[in-house]
């Protein structure tokens, strides 16, 4: 098992290459299975989740090539995918994968879609809470889908098709909106979502399946009207820049008191993370290239925020806000409202010398004058990222424990914060 060890204290200068967002590139692929025909996707990071869901989708009958290497190609670029689900040939997703992977739950939605019938394994809890599935399942239901449970399988029918439907979420939900948005898209007829998340990423699936002929109206807000298809086509279409990387990079070089170019970040893409690291005082400007975040010398400032679906402060930023603000000049406040459980970090961040209270959804951490390298145990993918944080801070060497869950979701990071000058290495045993 891979472990990674970082000594701390080192500024953070030079260029991070922004990936293509795993978060989009999971459902990306999960449309192929909407259309017969290819569909390319550029800027594909290479991850585990992702290398994970194209076997899943091989499974249905998806052929999945990758482009070669091409002049001019280094690891840190993303990699082309073509997907071909020409004949499905398996409409079940077992439970030894869907549970590997909660997002491969979603490819419910497009199965029932096309092929009239979905049996897909329910993904059960994790490890940052109970996740429950309804919101997915009462959007296939109100566009005809019947559904049972069935030995741990969530069985969708729809014989005849499905047909347009109104779908009103209680509960803003960035999953069931792409369940909602791909099944709708071959549905007879119109289908109206309200309450849809406004997350980057379903836009960029929604603009994708515009691209392969669906017709999708008010995408970026939180109606979409969408008027069904027989039949979507292929497409090619580029991933959009991962914004949950460029939080992370731009904490990270906040917590170093480094300058760091983000090559490729867009900033509107998390406007309320960047206004939240400039009350912390650090400076953040959009230039051609990137994104460009500097703190030199100023202390940090403590700050109080709560997580909030787009455009609010992400929850997959919370755990690395978290380690930032461990050694502010002050108290924070920090409020998680989406997830019940996602404070994993909080304990192993104390074993750096963090000074962390929980109550409830919310944590206050009074900040410290000096954090100490410990050996620390990966939870999640998010809560990972944040101990690395707190490693580059930390007085000495911090071992990280079970980074296969940062494998997940960082391309290459030892690479790219190493390129600007952090100590960090991955140590491979056994
Ligand atoms: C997506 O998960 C992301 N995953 C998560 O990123 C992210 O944390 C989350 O959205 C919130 O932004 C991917 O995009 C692959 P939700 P998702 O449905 O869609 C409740 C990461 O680290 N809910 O928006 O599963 C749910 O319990 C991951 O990259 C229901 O009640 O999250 C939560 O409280 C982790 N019923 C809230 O909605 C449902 O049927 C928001 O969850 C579905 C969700």
């Amino acid at each position: 098992m891979d472990r990674i060890t970082i000594v701390g204290g080192q500024r953070l200068e030079g260029t991070i290459p922004i990936s293509g967002a795993k978060n989009a590139a999971l459902p990306l692929m999960i449309a192929s299975l909407l259309t017969a025909d290819r569909l390319t996707l550029k800027n594909v990071p290479n991850l585990a989740d992702v290398n994970l869901l194209a076997r899943i989708l091989r499974n249905h009958g998806v052929d999945h090539s990758v482009d070669g290497k091409r002049a001019g190609s280094t690891q840190l670029l993303g990699e082309t995918f073509h997907l071909t689900a020409r004949d499905i040939v398996d409409t079940t997703a077992p439970y030894e994968m869907v549970s590997r992977m909660r997002a491969s739950f979603w490819v419910l939605g497009p199965l029932v879609a096309r092929m009239g019938r979905a049996r897909v394994s329910m993904p059960g809890g994790c490890a940052i809470g109970t996740r429950p599935i309804d919101l997915h399942l009462a959007a296939l239901k109100a566009m005809g889908a019947t559904i049972d449970i069935d030995g741990g399988y969530v069985v969708a029918q729809a014989s005849k098709g499905l047909t347009g439907g109104r779908v009103v979420f209680p509960k803003v939900s960035v999953g069931a909106t792409h369940t909602a948005m791909m099944a709708a898209s071959l549905a007879k007829g119109e289908t109206v979502i309200e309450n849809a998340a406004r997350e980057p990423e379903i836009g960029d699936v929604a603009d994708c399946l515009v691209r392969m002929g669906a017709r999708i109206e008010g995408i970026g807000t939180s109606t979409l009207r969408i008027a069904g298809r027989d039949r979507l086509e292929g497409a090619t279409h580029t991933v959009l820049p991962d914004r949950i990387e460029t939080g992370t990079y731009a904490f990270a070089v906040a917590a170093t008191g480094g300058d760091v170019l983000l090559k490729g970040a867009r900033k509107q893409l998390l406007d309320t993370a960047f206004e939240a690291l400039g009350q912390t005082g650090v400076t953040v400007s959009e230039g051609e290239e990137g994104v460009r975040v500097a703190r030199n010398g100023a202390a940090l400032e403590p700050i109080s925020i709560e997580t909030q679906p787009f455009p609010g402060f992400p929850t997959d930023l919370q755990a690395q806000l978290m380690a930032l603000m461990t050694r502010a000049r002050g108290t924070s406040v920090i409020r998680e409202t989406i997830f019940e459980n996602r404070f994993m970090h909080v304990q192993e961040l104390a074993r750096l010398g963090a000074d962390i209270q929980l109550h409830g959804d919310t944590a206050t951490i009074k900040g410290v004058k000096a954090l100490r390298g410990a050996p620390v145990m990966a939870t999640d993918l998010r809560a990972s990222v944040s101990l690395v944080i707190a490693g580059l801070m930390a007085e000495g060497k911090t071992t990280i424990n079970r980074v296969y869950h940062l494998d997940r979701g960082f391309e290459q990071l030892e690479r790219k914060l190493g390129g600007c000058g952090a100590q960090i290495e991955r140590v491979t045993t056994g």
